[in-house]
């Protein structure tokens, strides 16, 4: 798993010493609000943590790519991106993205996605991607819709998340329609 560099991000592996920084995205109840765990003590932190610095290989259906994003003007970690590989007979794939909310609304997850799109179609061979959301997560519909992916599906109350019905948002984006430009 070779670092990409955009723009402004730096995509890296995770390392043992992004515990703190991880810590500070992850215990965050607003972070956790629309996905399916809740704010993370340090032993969860710490435990999420082992299993991204192991998501660094593709070499089975259900395998993940984790990078973690560094601003590159500062080091800083500020969130993470994957690309699942969900499907080796239908060639399809899901990427997600979670950032820290002092960094929200500057284009970081839209920015750091669009690699991991590239990385999917061009290089695994992917024939679909898929981002799916909570139906109330409007930024990260937003994220999809900018990266060009189109809202394929609204499943109401098809998930039982946290104690409460939700709905689910599938947008999706196949590899002819992928711009790669
Ligand atoms: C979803 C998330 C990754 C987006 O990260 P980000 O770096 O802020 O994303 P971007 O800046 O690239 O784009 C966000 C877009 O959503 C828009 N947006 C933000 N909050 C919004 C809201 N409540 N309603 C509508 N649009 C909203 C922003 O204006 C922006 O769109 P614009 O560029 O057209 O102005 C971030 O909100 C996050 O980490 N959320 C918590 C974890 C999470 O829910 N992850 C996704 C799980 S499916």
């Amino acid at each position: 798993m070779q670092p990409i560099e955009t723009e402004r991000l730096r995509l890296r592996p995770y390392r043992p010493d992004d515990l703190d920084a991880l810590y500070a995205i992850q215990s965050r109840p607003d972070v956790s609000r629309f996905i399916y765990w809740g704010a993370r003590d340090r032993a969860a932190v710490q435990a999420s943590l082992d299993q991204k610095i192991a998501a660094t290989r593709l070499t089975a259906p259900g395998d993940s790519l984790t990078y973690a994003v560094d601003l590159r003007a500062t080091g800083a970690l500020i969130g993470d991106v994957i690309l699942i590989w969900t499907s080796a007979e239908h060639h399809q794939g899901e990427i997600g993205f979670l950032f820290h909310p002092d960094q929200h609304g500057r284009g970081y997850a839209t920015e750091a996605a669009r690699p991991l799109l590239r990385l999917g179609f061009e290089e695994l061979g992917l024939h679909r991607i898929v981002g799916r959301l909570d139906g109330r997560n409007a930024a990260s519909a937003r994220v999809l819709e900018k990266l060009g992916m189109r809202r394929e599906a609204h499943l109401v109350e098809n998930e039982w998340v946290k104690g409460e019905w939700t709905d689910e948002v599938i947008y999706a984006l196949l590899a002819r329609d992928w711009d790669a430009g």
